[in-house]
Protein backbone atom coordinates (compact mmCIF):
# COMPACT_ATOMS: atom_id res chain seq x y z
CA UNK A 1 0.00 0.00 0.00
CA UNK A 2 1.35 3.24 -1.32
CA UNK A 3 1.50 6.43 1.92
CA UNK A 4 0.69 9.47 0.94
CA UNK A 5 0.45 12.39 3.68
CA UNK A 6 -2.36 14.46 4.08
CA UNK A 7 -1.29 17.98 4.82
CA UNK A 8 0.00 20.95 2.84
CA UNK A 9 2.65 21.55 5.95
CA UNK A 10 6.32 21.70 4.42
CA UNK A 11 7.65 20.81 7.52
CA UNK A 12 5.44 18.09 8.34
CA UNK A 13 6.24 16.66 4.71
CA UNK A 14 9.86 16.92 5.50
CA UNK A 15 9.75 15.20 8.60
CA UNK A 16 9.02 11.99 6.57
CA UNK A 17 10.05 12.59 3.22
CA UNK A 18 13.35 11.91 3.61
CA UNK A 19 13.39 8.46 4.99
CA UNK A 20 11.83 7.42 1.79
CA UNK A 21 8.71 5.95 2.70
CA UNK A 22 5.88 8.66 1.74
CA UNK A 23 4.89 8.18 -1.89
CA UNK A 24 3.09 11.23 -3.05
CA UNK A 25 0.84 14.39 -1.05
CA UNK A 26 -2.68 15.50 -0.88
CA UNK A 27 -3.67 18.57 -0.08
CA UNK A 28 -7.27 20.33 -0.19
CA UNK A 29 -8.58 23.74 -0.20
CA UNK A 30 -9.02 23.74 3.47
CA UNK A 31 -5.53 22.59 4.42
CA UNK A 32 -4.09 25.08 2.25
CA UNK A 33 -5.92 27.73 4.08
CA UNK A 34 -4.38 26.14 7.51
CA UNK A 35 -1.15 27.20 5.58
CA UNK A 36 -1.91 30.84 4.81
CA UNK A 37 0.53 31.40 1.94
CA UNK A 38 -0.48 31.63 -1.76
CA UNK A 39 -1.90 28.31 -2.27
CA UNK A 40 -0.58 28.01 -5.76
CA UNK A 41 2.73 29.07 -4.33
CA UNK A 42 2.50 26.80 -1.76
CA UNK A 43 1.18 23.82 -4.09
CA UNK A 44 4.23 24.42 -6.23
CA UNK A 45 6.65 23.94 -3.03
CA UNK A 46 5.22 20.83 -2.53
CA UNK A 47 5.37 19.42 -6.32
CA UNK A 48 8.88 20.48 -5.98
CA UNK A 49 10.07 19.04 -2.53
CA UNK A 50 7.87 15.53 -3.26
CA UNK A 51 8.75 13.20 -6.27
CA UNK A 52 5.45 11.12 -6.34
CA UNK A 53 1.67 12.86 -6.97
CA UNK A 54 0.39 15.44 -5.58
CA UNK A 55 -2.96 16.24 -5.55
CA UNK A 56 -4.06 19.89 -5.73
CA UNK A 57 -8.12 20.39 -6.01
CA UNK A 58 -10.42 22.93 -8.30
CA UNK A 59 -12.71 25.38 -6.55
CA UNK A 60 -15.10 25.79 -9.42
CA UNK A 61 -18.41 23.93 -9.47
CA UNK A 62 -19.05 24.29 -12.97
CA UNK A 63 -17.45 21.83 -15.90
CA UNK A 64 -15.98 25.02 -17.71
CA UNK A 65 -14.86 26.35 -14.60
CA UNK A 66 -13.66 23.55 -13.24
CA UNK A 67 -11.48 22.19 -16.44
CA UNK A 68 -10.08 25.78 -16.75
CA UNK A 69 -9.01 25.16 -13.42
CA UNK A 70 -7.38 21.96 -13.50
CA UNK A 71 -5.43 22.85 -16.94
CA UNK A 72 -3.84 25.56 -15.11
CA UNK A 73 -3.70 22.85 -12.17
CA UNK A 74 -2.26 20.52 -14.68
CA UNK A 75 0.41 23.37 -15.92
CA UNK A 76 2.19 23.50 -12.75
CA UNK A 77 4.29 20.13 -12.35
CA UNK A 78 4.70 16.76 -14.26
CA UNK A 79 3.66 14.98 -11.10
CA UNK A 80 0.36 17.02 -10.24
CA UNK A 81 -2.45 15.46 -10.05
CA UNK A 82 -6.11 17.38 -10.05
CA UNK A 83 -8.56 16.65 -7.24
CA UNK A 84 -12.14 17.20 -8.32
CA UNK A 85 -15.18 17.18 -6.83
CA UNK A 86 -17.90 13.98 -6.75
CA UNK A 87 -20.68 16.16 -8.85
CA UNK A 88 -21.92 15.62 -12.01
CA UNK A 89 -19.77 18.58 -14.01
CA UNK A 90 -16.92 16.87 -11.24
CA UNK A 91 -17.69 13.46 -12.86
CA UNK A 92 -17.84 15.22 -16.77
CA UNK A 93 -14.47 17.14 -16.42
CA UNK A 94 -13.08 13.63 -15.15
CA UNK A 95 -14.04 11.84 -18.52
CA UNK A 96 -12.32 15.54 -20.43
CA UNK A 97 -9.38 15.14 -18.32
CA UNK A 98 -8.76 11.52 -18.09
CA UNK A 99 -9.06 11.66 -22.34
CA UNK A 100 -6.16 14.42 -22.71
CA UNK A 101 -3.93 11.89 -20.58
CA UNK A 102 -4.35 14.55 -17.10
CA UNK A 103 -4.22 12.34 -13.88
CA UNK A 104 -7.17 13.49 -11.79
CA UNK A 105 -8.72 12.00 -8.32
CA UNK A 106 -12.03 12.34 -7.55
CA UNK A 107 -12.64 13.68 -3.93
CA UNK A 108 -15.53 13.72 -1.91
CA UNK A 109 -16.68 10.35 -2.06
CA UNK A 110 -18.89 7.94 0.38
CA UNK A 111 -20.15 5.51 -1.36
CA UNK A 112 -19.03 2.59 -3.71
CA UNK A 113 -21.87 3.72 -6.16
CA UNK A 114 -20.22 7.31 -6.57
CA UNK A 115 -16.74 5.10 -6.66
CA UNK A 116 -17.77 2.97 -9.79
CA UNK A 117 -19.68 6.49 -11.56
CA UNK A 118 -15.54 8.06 -11.10
CA UNK A 119 -14.19 5.40 -12.02
CA UNK A 120 -16.05 4.93 -15.39
CA UNK A 121 -14.87 8.59 -16.23
CA UNK A 122 -11.29 7.80 -15.92
CA UNK A 123 -10.51 8.98 -12.52
CA UNK A 124 -6.40 7.67 -11.45
CA UNK A 125 -7.59 7.71 -7.89
CA UNK A 126 -10.71 7.54 -5.95
CA UNK A 127 -10.95 8.75 -2.49
CA UNK A 128 -13.30 7.28 -0.49
CA UNK A 129 -13.67 9.88 3.31
CA UNK A 130 -13.71 7.18 6.21
CA UNK A 131 -13.01 9.44 8.79
CA UNK A 132 -16.30 11.80 7.92
CA UNK A 133 -18.48 8.38 7.37
CA UNK A 134 -17.18 6.95 10.52
CA UNK A 135 -18.39 10.57 12.50
CA UNK A 136 -21.78 9.82 10.90
CA UNK A 137 -22.05 6.44 12.42
CA UNK A 138 -21.56 5.08 9.15
CA UNK A 139 -18.46 2.65 8.44
CA UNK A 140 -16.21 4.08 6.41
CA UNK A 141 -14.11 0.76 5.39
CA UNK A 142 -17.31 -1.17 4.37
CA UNK A 143 -17.56 1.55 1.88
CA UNK A 144 -13.71 0.79 0.93
CA UNK A 145 -14.38 -2.77 1.11
CA UNK A 146 -17.22 -2.77 -1.47
CA UNK A 147 -14.88 -0.47 -4.03
CA UNK A 148 -11.74 -2.54 -3.50
CA UNK A 149 -14.54 -5.85 -4.39
CA UNK A 150 -16.14 -4.15 -7.33
CA UNK A 151 -12.52 -2.80 -8.86
CA UNK A 152 -11.05 -6.25 -8.49
CA UNK A 153 -14.35 -7.60 -10.20
CA UNK A 154 -13.82 -5.60 -13.10
CA UNK A 155 -9.67 -5.33 -13.54
CA UNK A 156 -10.74 -1.21 -13.02
CA UNK A 157 -7.41 0.32 -13.09
CA UNK A 158 -8.02 3.48 -11.09
CA UNK A 159 -6.76 3.46 -7.14
CA UNK A 160 -8.69 3.28 -4.19
CA UNK A 161 -7.43 6.76 -2.11
CA UNK A 162 -8.32 6.30 1.23
CA UNK A 163 -8.94 9.69 2.64
CA UNK A 164 -10.08 11.29 6.30
CA UNK A 165 -8.09 9.30 8.27
CA UNK A 166 -8.42 9.59 11.82
CA UNK A 167 -6.41 6.85 13.80
CA UNK A 168 -3.33 4.14 12.81
CA UNK A 169 -6.57 1.64 12.96
CA UNK A 170 -7.54 3.09 9.81
CA UNK A 171 -4.44 2.33 8.12
CA UNK A 172 -4.64 -1.29 9.47
CA UNK A 173 -7.78 -1.79 7.94
CA UNK A 174 -7.14 -0.02 4.53
CA UNK A 175 -4.17 -2.42 4.28
CA UNK A 176 -5.84 -5.36 5.03
CA UNK A 177 -9.19 -4.67 2.57
CA UNK A 178 -6.04 -3.73 0.06
CA UNK A 179 -6.97 -0.51 -0.77
CA UNK A 180 -3.95 1.43 -3.15
CA UNK A 181 -3.15 4.38 -1.41
CA UNK A 182 -3.90 5.69 2.47
CA UNK A 183 -3.39 9.24 2.76
CA UNK A 184 -2.18 9.97 6.29
CA UNK A 185 -2.26 12.97 8.38
CA UNK A 186 1.24 13.67 9.73
CA UNK A 187 0.04 12.95 13.53
CA UNK A 188 -1.15 9.46 12.40
CA UNK A 189 1.73 8.64 10.84
CA UNK A 190 3.37 9.99 13.80
CA UNK A 191 1.84 7.49 15.79
CA UNK A 192 2.13 4.34 13.71
CA UNK A 193 6.01 4.27 14.74
CA UNK A 194 5.19 4.01 18.08
CA UNK A 195 5.09 0.52 20.61
CA UNK A 196 6.11 1.16 24.04
CA UNK A 197 7.48 -2.63 23.80
CA UNK A 198 9.92 -0.91 21.20
CA UNK A 199 11.15 1.95 23.27
CA UNK A 200 11.56 -0.35 26.41
CA UNK A 201 13.22 -3.66 24.17
CA UNK A 202 15.48 -0.88 22.84
CA UNK A 203 16.74 0.32 26.05
CA UNK A 204 17.65 -3.13 27.55
CA UNK A 205 19.38 -3.73 24.54
CA UNK A 206 22.00 -0.62 24.99
CA UNK A 207 22.17 -1.26 28.78
CA UNK A 208 23.73 -4.55 28.11
CA UNK A 209 25.88 -3.40 25.19
CA UNK A 210 27.31 -0.80 27.96
CA UNK A 211 28.44 -3.96 30.25
CA UNK A 212 30.32 -5.04 26.97
CA UNK A 213 32.03 -2.06 26.07
CA UNK A 214 33.03 -1.37 29.59
CA UNK A 215 34.68 -4.84 29.16
CA UNK A 216 35.98 -4.32 25.57
CA UNK A 217 35.83 -0.89 24.65
CA UNK A 218 34.05 0.86 21.11
CA UNK A 219 34.17 -2.95 19.50
CA UNK A 220 33.25 -0.94 16.15
CA UNK A 221 36.41 1.26 16.41
CA UNK A 222 38.75 0.20 12.96
C1 LIG B 1 -7.65 14.15 1.33
O1 LIG B 1 -7.60 13.89 0.17
C2 LIG B 1 -8.88 14.65 1.97
O2 LIG B 1 -9.20 15.92 1.51
C3 LIG B 1 -8.71 14.64 3.48
O3 LIG B 1 -8.22 13.36 3.85
C4 LIG B 1 -9.97 14.98 4.25
O4 LIG B 1 -9.74 14.77 5.60
P1 LIG B 1 -10.69 15.35 6.75
O5 LIG B 1 -12.00 14.62 6.70
O6 LIG B 1 -9.95 15.07 8.02
O7 LIG B 1 -10.86 16.82 6.50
Amino acid sequence: MKFFIDSANLQLIKKFLYMGIVDGITTNPSLLAKEGANPIEQAKKILKLVPGPVSVEVVATDYEGMIKEAKAISQLAKNVVVKIPMTKDGIHAVKTLSMEGIKTNVTLVFSANQALIAAKAGATYVSPFVGRLDDMGNNGMEVVRDMVQIFRNYGIKTQVLVASIRHPIHILEAARLGADVATIPPDVLEKMFNHALTDAGLEKFLDDWKTLEKKYGDVFKT
